[in-house]
């Protein structure tokens, strides 16, 4: 009986940790003096919180009534693991691994369609060429009339752009590259002024005879399947397949990369870098019927707005089904043994013996130790709830009364069928609790 309350304590002790240490300024909005004149002890007369003053840590907690627009980039794949032509694996219209080296690969879009001819003019308009100098002081209009790209993962929500962030680099895909292009901009973008790292990747559309063809260069460029052959990655930025798209009709179907989402099951998906694949070929389109003049232009993204929230974790939850379930069944060796003990010693037939029938016998043993379990039950779930983990306190007690009915009333059955095979409590201890470590080893896995 000790073990449950020690169990309890311990999650109590272990939650305030977690809190105290989730609940410190660095992992809260972060706040700022606003109030250029102190007050005479050094405080603050006003001080204000929001996105402008936080950290990327921090950024998850702030309301942000009115989230700002970014422009809509392309997922790129790292410099090192971009698709090149090798000796082994020759790939049509691609330079060789050397661009690794100088980080100068291009960012490759596999293409095919029905009308070739019709696919190749299209897709030689994904990525506009620069006419005029880069301009950011209206970066929003700038970047839509091009194709921005970056290789910084996407976060999961849209409030503060990565590619953005000090560290990263933003990529202008174009069809050729001046070497000199490369650039630091500072950039009036988001809720703080900043410098940007601007640099040019060159954009190749590749043309393939059919979608398989697509499907299995770039099943062979997938890292994983790369490393377990020992070779490097082949990473191609995306693929289009221009079905029967004609004058009258744009018909596509776009291959990304959807492993970027981080869909581990244990954190939230980030977002895909998807619009722009779409725009960039709407765009081509629409060029391609109506001349250089018509274009299509996706300006920004934005995510929806958001109140303030706190980091949470709690931990009873996120463990309960291990402890609990563990906690419940340390009753069933009990009650083995008990039943086995009763058989070992002769008890049940000198009951019998002294006129006791089964019936009854089985009736009051099954009473008895249903009110342990239950007398148990309610020990455990009152103090649980007194210290107030979450487990007990969030789920109605109708629920919960229902689950340990059924889960006690299995429990005895249970050890009433495994006692009718077993003679020796020595026998019984062992393997009933071994079934029960077996179980919570199974749990912990
Ligand atoms: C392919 O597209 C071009 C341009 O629209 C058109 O002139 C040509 O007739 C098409 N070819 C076929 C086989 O449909
Ligand atoms: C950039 O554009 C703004 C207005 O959109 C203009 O005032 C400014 O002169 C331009 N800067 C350059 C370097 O062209
Ligand atoms: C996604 O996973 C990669 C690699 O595991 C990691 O570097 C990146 O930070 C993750 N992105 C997000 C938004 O969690
Ligand atoms: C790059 O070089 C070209 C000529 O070689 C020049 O016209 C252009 O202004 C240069 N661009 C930058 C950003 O320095
Ligand atoms: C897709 O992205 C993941 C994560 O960056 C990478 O491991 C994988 O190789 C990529 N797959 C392809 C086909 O490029």
């Amino acid at each position: 009986t000790v073990f449950p309350i020690l169990l309890c304590v311990l999650l109590v002790v272990m939650q305030g940790i977690i809190n105290r240490e989730i609940g410190k300024p660095e992992y809260r909005c972060g706040c700022a003096c606003v109030d250029a004149v102190r007050a005479a002890d050094g405080s603050c007369r006003r001080t204000e919180c929001g996105v402008q003053y936080s950290t990327q840590d921090q950024v998850a907690t702030c309301p942000i009534p009115s989230p700002p627009r970014w422009p809509a980039v392309l997922q790129l794949p790292p410099a090192e693991s971009r698709a090149v032509g090798t000796a082994s694996q020759p790939l049509d219209g691609l330079p060789g691994p050397a661009c690794w080296d100088t980080r100068s690969c291009p960012a490759a879009f596999l293409v095919t369609g029905g009308n070739r001819s019709l696919a190749q003019s299209l897709s030689g308009q994904l990525f506009p060429a620069l006419t005029s100098p880069l301009n950011f002081s209206d970066y929003l209009h700038t970047l839509s009339k091009i194709v921005p790209g970056s290789e910084a993962p996407a976060s999961f929500r849209q409030f503060l752009e990565p590619s953005f962030t000090p560290g990263n680099t933003l990529y202008i895909v174009q069809p050729r590259c001046r070497s000199n292009f490369s650039q630091t901009v500072s950039v009036n973008a988001g809720p703080k002024p900043l410098k940007l790292n601007v640099d040019c990747i060159q954009g190749l559309s590749l043309w393939r005879e059919s979608a398989s063809v697509i499907n299995d260069e770039l099943f062979k460029g997938y890292r994983q399947q790369r490393e377990s052959g020992g070779g490097k990655a082949n990473e191609f930025a995306a693929g289009y397949d221009f079905l029967s798209t004609n004058t009258d009709s744009l018909d596509i179907s776009i291959w990304f990369n959807s492993t970027y989402n981080n869909n581990t099951g244990v954190f939230e998906m980030a977002l895909l870098r998807v619009p722009r694949l779409v725009n960039m070929v709407s765009d081509a389109y629409i060029k391609f019927l109506r001349g250089s003049g018509a274009e299509m232009l996706l300006e920004y993204v934005k995510d929806m707005p958001k109140v303030g929230s706190e980091l949470k974790l709690d931990l009873s939850s996120l463990l309960g089904a291990l402890f609990f379930t563990w906690i419940i069944e340390l009753l069933f060796p009990v009650i083995l043994t008990y039943l086995v003990y009763e058989k070992q010693q002769k008890l049940k037939i000198m009951m019998k013996m002294h006129g006791l029938k089964a019936g009854p016998y089985w009736m009051i043993t099954y009473t008895y130790f249903f009110a342990l379990s239950a007398l148990y039950m309610i020990l455990f779930v009152t103090f649980g709830s007194l210290i107030g983990l979450g487990f007990f306190t969030t789920n109605d007690y109708s629920i919960q009364i229902v689950f340990y009915f059924i889960y006690i009333n299995l429990q005895i059955a249970l050890a009433f069928f495994a006692a009718s095979f077993l003679y020796s409590v020595k026998i019984a201890t062992g393997p009933s609790l071994r079934f029960v470590i077996s179980k919570v080893s199974k749990l912990c896995l």
